[in-house]
């Protein structure tokens, strides 16, 4: 990540005077990237990660449309606000990675702290604002709208049916176990993927990765960042996150006084959930096959991996 300053003045015309490497998320890498008196988010993708082409895929497509949304939405302000390129792009790229600008937020993410009352109202109305929005937008949307496949499932299998004699013996121990409950999981995704293929679902633009660390509070107000996952989906997408929150209750009637005749779909929640799950287990076990990991590192994604396996019938 040396080339970043000459990658900033190259794309941005910006004079980098600082670049503070900051707690990045679960996909990328970040900085807080000084430049004179302003201040700026960057996001970097490392090519050399398994699961960056999956993130950086559709940055082109779901991009504008928070732009358009912060332009022509409630959601003014509530949004990450992306710094274009001098070619007007927003990502730009070198051999090591694929980076995205964003202007810094000064705020605290929520992280582990309880959402307040406020906090939770907001956040609601921020979801039912957001779900009025769908296709009917004038920016392009076909490129995110769900269609119920489930890209990573074919590898799963594959690691899992044909080649588990051959994984690293470490996850091999861990895995073979919770071999069963893991392909059942999957044999009910995959019938519930065809299925809601045939459905003729409701969608409405959905984040779908609706988690506090996703969540930032300014000192005006919350902030929802880390638009990658967004979708052209059935609600159930996002409102997954909150019906095992103690805090649905509070949720509900704020997002009901938008949609009042909401109601959640049981098939859909489920596919939802278990696709999750599934994604989880697979993302740790594609860091533990493809990626090049510290021996710290790979125990603590084995830790992950072991929690989410024990967690399967919880
Ligand atoms: N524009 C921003 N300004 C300041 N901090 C940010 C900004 N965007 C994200 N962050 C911080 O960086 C963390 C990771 O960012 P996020 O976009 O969620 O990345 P990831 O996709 O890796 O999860 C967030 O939890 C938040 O603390
Ligand atoms: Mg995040």
């Amino acid at each position: 990540m040396d080339n970043i300053p000459n990658l900033l003045k190259e794309h941005y015309d910006l004079d980098a005077t600082n670049i503070l490497p900051q707690r990045g998320g679960w996909a990328a890498l970040a900085f807080k990237v000084y430049s004179g008196k302003q201040a700026f988010f960057l996001k970097a993708y490392e090519k050399s990660r398994a699961s960056t082409p999956k993130w950086t895929a559709l940055i082109d497509q779901y991009v504008p449309i928070t732009v358009w949304l912060m332009q022509h939405s409630g959601l003014k302000g509530k949004l990450p606000v992306p710094v274009p390129t001098q070619t007007g792009a927003y990502k730009c790229e070198d051999d090591e990675g694929i980076y995205l600008l964003y202007e810094y937020i000064e705020g605290e993410t929520i992280g582990e702290k309880a959402l307040t009352a406020r906090q939770i109202a907001e956040l609601s109305n921020i979801i039912a604002e957001l779900h009025l929005y769908g296709e009917e937008i004038p920016v392009e949307t076909t490129a995110i709208k769900e269609d119920f496949t489930v890209p990573f499932l074919p590898q799963l299998r594959v690691a899992l049916d044909r080649e588990v004699c051959t994984l690293p013996r470490d996850l091999k121990e861990l895995i073979t176990p919770h071999l069963k409950q893991v392909e059942e999981l999957a044999d009910t995704v995959e019938k519930l993927s065809a299925e809601l293929k045939n459905r003729n679902l409701r969608m409405a633009l959905c984040h779908t990765d609706l988690h506090p660390w996703n969540l930032m509070q300014t000192d005006r107000e919350l902030v929802l960042i880390d638009w990658e996952g967004l979708k052209l989906a059935p609600v159930e997408a996002d409102l997954m996150s909150f019906v095992d929150e103690p805090y649905y209750d509070d949720f509900v009637p704020i997002y009901r006084q938008v949609h009042p005749d909401f109601a959640i779909n049981p098939d859909v929640l489920q596919f939802y959930r278990y696709r999750r799950k599934l994604e989880d287990i697979w993302e740790f076990m594609e860091q533990l096959l493809f990626d090049r990991q510290e021996a710290q590192e790979r125990a603590e994604t084995l830790n992950h991996l072991s929690r989410e396996l024990n967690e399967i019938r919880g």
